[in-house]
């Protein structure tokens, strides 16, 4: 007995030891994988785990609004229970998104959360991680560093390409284009696409002491080292985001444009440096990148470098042979007048120089150009796309377009065709769109008789599309970001051409529908149809996007200003509809204008279809010669809305992006699908 006793307590300090090493191991918590590990990852919602190990969190080729997430099983100790702060830490992965020339989904992100499916969370924007109560509530409790690949004007995002640092919500405390500083003299940046598909490494580091969290990345190749200098560097104590213990993991998502997103490799340390990677260690992807050709050996015989010089001129050759290639069928022959040479596309717009990018419509990239001969200026919207099928009809599509003709209609002058692209050009509109003007400005940009002026062109436009032309057509994307300006602000309505396609060649299995919130009439959700009278719902959010300068959805608003139209109705039953009109106006506007606008708005985007104006009414209404309905009153619209909580929610809920329009996904389904 006596001997047992003084057996313990000679082991006793030994004990001791092994159990504060224990406890110091858990505050150094480490670990590195390459691929998927069954003990010590998890993986929920759309993440699945590929034949060689890869952990592929969100699916191009699987249904339209995922998310998924990968995360470490066990939760860390990430402060210090003594005395509050967070611990250091570093960590490294290597990820990879779909190789794509055309917007993509989402995006990912590295979490630091308090759970491994965060409650209430959507895809789309929000990658997994919140909705739209969630966002920026301090309850959150989430750290995350995101790699964007969809601009998302709600959150301030600066483009489709960003790295951001995020607490608590999606609006970036900081953000920076991806890409790195080289170490060498110069520093400059180099720039890295996420949708080129080539794997990307990341470092995320935090100092505890300092209180600084860094984030680099650079291209995951063997020839590359960690650059000195981060790319996002940021000073801010974690400890009023993160709780004690907290989960680290990644999230992805996308909505309406699906796309892979990819993690390949992560080591994390806890106190420490997390391990290097060892890149040839990375498990491969299927369709991915595969295997970089062979580096020439530096030192060529002088025999080499005729041979290549030979070599380089020939290609030069060919490449300007090819260079002004184009793909020109039989049956095109008859749409002429609307065909132009690529060659003079490419002359007039410099090469598609990035001098004379305009920006990113909703389908593609748009160019200033100047047509040689006639010197007339254009506007050129390349679309990329990898399918001949489908080309014909819409070939006579934009025929039918190009013969539109009213004032304040953005004319389609004509296309070109080439392998893996279609170029249509535009009349230049010199004053841009004209959500530039209203939105996000500190000043007065547009007095309220240039906004009236603009208000009664696009119904002018609309008019005749729906009821002067021989056929009824539907725009089916209205919105301030679709009507352009020119040089006299007059207003002119784009973007209807591709619009109209949209419809044709939809297969309903797959199709999922997509718009903008606040656009998008409640039966077109329910129904996907397209009609008149769903132009005529955007086109009310649209009065009260011009009249009030505010987007019809804005997060940062305060919960009874969210969504416009809500606001606009609470307003006008309080009986101060004025109240809602843009504050830049101060008091300069007419009254009765603006009365009109507002309540034309919301007559137009009434929930109940039958219950909106046709567009001949809707002129009358702004000529001034009809009144608006007698029977239509704020607390008409307030008894149509009750009842209807879970549809509008459903609506509203999952605000999509602007980028994510009804026929951007068409059309990139159309050419993408077919093609293969
Ligand atoms: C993980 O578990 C699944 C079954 O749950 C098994 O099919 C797979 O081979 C395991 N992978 C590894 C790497 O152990
Ligand atoms: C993937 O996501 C979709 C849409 O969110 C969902 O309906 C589906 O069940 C998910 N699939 C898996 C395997 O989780
Ligand atoms: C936690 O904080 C206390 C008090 O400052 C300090 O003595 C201790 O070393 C810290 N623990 C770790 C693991 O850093
Ligand atoms: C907590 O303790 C750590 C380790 O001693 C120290 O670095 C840190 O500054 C302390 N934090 C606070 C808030 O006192
Ligand atoms: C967001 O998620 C929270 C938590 O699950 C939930 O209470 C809230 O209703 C959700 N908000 C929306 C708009 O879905
Ligand atoms: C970033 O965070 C700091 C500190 O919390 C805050 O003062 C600042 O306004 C934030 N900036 C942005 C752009 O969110
Ligand atoms: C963060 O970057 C700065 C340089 O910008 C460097 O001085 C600092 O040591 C870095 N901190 C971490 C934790 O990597």
């Amino acid at each position: 007995m006596c001997a047992a006793m003084s057996c313990v307590l000679k082991l006793l300090p030994f004990i001791l030891l092994l159990y504060l090493n224990h406890a110091s191991a858990q505050a150094q918590d480490g670990f590195i994988f390459y691929g998927f590990d069954n003990k010590s990852l998890e993986l929920n919602g759309n993440a699945t785990v590929g034949d060689t190990g890869y952990i592929r969190l969100t699916h191009s080729d699987g249904p339209f609004y995922q998310k998924g997430r990968l995360f470490y099983s066990l939760p860390l100790q990430i402060k210090n229970s003594s005395n509050g702060s967070v611990f250091s830490f570093s960590t490294t992965f290597v990820v990879a998104f779909t190789k794509s020339s055309q917007a993509t989904g989402d995006g990912m992100a590295f979490v630091i959360s308090p759970t491994k499916d965060p409650p209430g969370a959507m895809p789309s924007q929000f990658l997994g991680l919140f909705n739209i109560t969630t966002n920026l509530n301090p309850n959150s409790h989430i750290v995350a560093v995101e790699l964007d690949t969809i601009q998302t004007p709600e959150f301030s995002d600066i483009d489709n390409n960003h790295v951001g640092i995020d607490f608590n919500g999606l609006i970036s405390n900081v953000s920076a284009t991806a890409g790195y500083y080289s170490d060498d003299n110069g520093g400059g940046l180099t720039k890295l696409l996420f949708l080129s598909g080539d794997p990307l490494q990341l470092w995320v580091e935090y100092d505890g002491a300092e209180t600084q969290l860094n984030v680099t990345i650079a291209p995951a190749v063997a020839t590359m080292t960690k650059p000195k200098r981060p790319l996002l560097s940021l000073k801010q104590d974690l400890s009023e985001f993160l709780l004690e213990e907290m989960y680290v993991g990644f999230s992805a998502s996308f909505g309406a444009i699906r796309s892979d997103h990819d993690v390949l490799a992560w080591s994390f340390k806890m106190n420490g440096q997390a391990e290097s990677l060892d890149l040839s260690r990375l498990p491969t992807l299927p369709s991915g990148p595969g295997k970089k050709p062979p580096v020439l050996p530096i030192s060529l015989p002088f025999a080499g470098v005729v041979v290549g010089l030979l070599l380089a001129w020939l290609i030069v050759f060919i490449v300007r042979k090819i260079k002004y290639k184009e793909v020109l069928e039989d049956w095109e022959v008859q749409y002429g007048p609307h065909r132009f040479s690529y060659r003079n596309l490419f002359l007039a717009t410099n090469g598609f120089k990035d001098k004379e990018f305009l920006g990113r419509g909703g389908f593609g990239r748009v160019y200033k150009g100047v047509l040689p001969k006639s010197k007339i200026q254009v506007a050129v919207k390349r679309i990329s796309h990898d399918s001949t099928q489908g080309m014909r009809e819409f070939i006579a599509e934009i025929a039918t377009i190009g013969r539109l003709r009213h004032p304040n209609l953005v004319r389609l002058q004509g296309y070109c065709r080439r392998k893996g692209e279609l170029l249509l050009v535009y009349d230049f509109m010199s004053n841009g769109s004209l959500d530039k003007f209203i939105f996000d400005q500190p000043k007065l940009t547009l007095n309220w008789e240039q906004r009236f002026k603009i208000i009664k062109d696009v119904a002018s436009a609309l008019l005749y599309l729906h009821e002067q032309w021989v056929q009824v057509i539907i725009h089916r994307d209205i919105k301030a970001s679709n009507v352009l300006l020119d040089s006299e602000m007059n207003g002119k309505l784009g973007d209807f051409g591709l619009a109209k396609l949209s419809e044709q060649g939809v297969d309903p299995q797959t199709s999922y529908l997509a718009g903008t919130p606040g656009y998008i009439a409640p039966e077109l959700a329910r129904t996907g149809k397209s009609s008149t009278s769903t132009d005529l719902f955007a086109f009310g959010t649209f009065l009260l996007e011009v009249a009030c300068g505010r987007r019809p959805v804005e997060l940062q608003e305060e919960p009874e200003k969210v969504f416009l139209v809500d606001w606009v109705t609470d307003c006008w039953a309080r009986g101060a509809i004025l109240g809602t009109v843009d504050p830049k106006l101060g008091e300069e506007f007419v009254a009765e204008e603006a009365e009109l606008v507002l309540k034309l708005g919301l007559l137009c985007s009434h929930p109940l279809a039958e219950a909106r104006p046709t567009m001949s009414a809707v002129a009358l209404y702004l000529e001034g010669e009809v009144r608006l309905p007698e029977d239509f009153s704020a607390k008409s619209i307030a008894e149509e809305n009750k009842g209807r909580t879970k549809e509008r929610a459903e609506l509203f809920g999952s605000p999509l992006s602007e980028r994510e329009t009804i026929p951007m996904l068409t059309l990139t389904e159309k050419f993408t699908s077919s093609g293969r």
